[in-house]
């Protein structure tokens, strides 16, 4: 299985447009500091690939990832982009997908049942689309789906939390499907059995994710916050990271003692700009080293 992170940072991305903090300001200094919108590719098969998540940045990202790069050939429009696959609702995660209006071949978009219905009723994506290019939208559940005909990777979905994006907090739908509006996505190859467990979103460590970050190679998580106070403490917000739906990195509640018990990789994504993470020479990266545990590059290819 091959996969290529396309991006490692929270919504708003590394600069943020409109925010001049230490992060921000050092990311604008150092170009090498700049992180996109988190985001994965997977190869399913020859020639045809999927985007996990859909962000704002996800042109550039199709331009800095080789396998989703449309041609060689005559059959100039053909691209390997077959569609995306969604962890959540959250607009730095399906923003990006209106961009592929022009997919000539149309576009899955797979999801689990409320977060379908989220984008395609809330943000009108199903309407709007429909006179640009056909979207297929794919239901996610549990059970192993293959990414096309004869793909080498299923996909299946491990419920997380009942995270709502804001514009659908008042979404109702039923109950069962509470928690499956945050999930994290367990990618399989078909041939070897390889897993990579990606989880941007990581509201609660349930049971469920322990046993699937435990069978994991590569367990890819939500590194938003450093601490749960890191929010506060920045100014921009009056609750906590778990109170935002994300488990710090650190202290009681964090996830990187938990990690560090796992058998697999383990790396961080989805870094918000206040992390002391996204500046490379900070002290925290040595504490994360410690505990067999790293940061995932921007454009890193991962083999499995
Ligand atoms: C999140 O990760 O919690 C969301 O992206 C926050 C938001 O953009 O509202
Ligand atoms: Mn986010
Ligand atoms: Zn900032």
């Amino acid at each position: 299985m091959l996969l290529q992170v396309l991006g490692t940072a929270a919504g708003g991305g590394l600069p943020q447009w409109n925010c001049a903090c230490p992060g921000c300001a050092g990311a604008r200094a150092h170009p090498g500091r700049r992180r996109r919108h988190a985001s994965l590719a997977v190869r399913a098969g020859p020639g045809r690939w999927y985007l996990v998540n859909a962000t704002p940045d996800i042109g550039e990202q199709i331009e800095e990832c080789p396998g989703l790069l449309p041609g060689p050939g005559a059959d100039v429009r053909r691209s390997p982009l077959a569609g995306v696959l969604l962890t959540d609702a959250e607009l730095d995660h399906t923003l990006g997908i209106a961009r592929l209006r022009e997919a000539r071949d149309g576009v899955d978009v797979c999801a689990t049942a409320p977060v379908l219905r989220a984008v395609r009723e809330r943000l009108g994506l199903g309407a709007v689309l429909g006179p640009y290019t056909t979207v297929r939208w794919r239901e996610l559940t549990g059970a192993r789906t293959p990414l096309g005909e004869g793909a080498e990777v299923t996909v299946d979905a491990v419920p997380v939390s009942a995270k709502r994006p804001r514009y659908a907090a008042d979404a109702t739908g039923p109950a069962a499907e509470g928690d499956a509006w945050s999930v994290a996505l367990r990618l399989r190859d078909t041939g070897t059995g390889a897993t990579a467990l990606y989880a941007p979103a990581l509201a609660a460590w349930t049971d469920a994710f322990e046993d699937a970050a435990r069978e994991a190679d590569v367990v890819i998580v939500d590194g938003t916050f450093w601490d749960d106070e890191e929010p506060l403490r920045s100014g921009f917000s009056r609750t906590t990271a778990t109170g935002m739906g994300h488990l710090p990195i650190t202290g009681p509640g964090g996830t990187a003692h938990r990690l560090a018990r796992l058998p697999g990789r383990c790396l961080y994504t989805h870094l918000n700009n206040t992390n002391p993470l996204g500046d490379p020479g900070a002290e925290q990266h040595k504490h994360l080293a410690d505990q067999g545990l790293d940061v995932a590059a921007e454009r890193m290819v991962i083999e499995l």
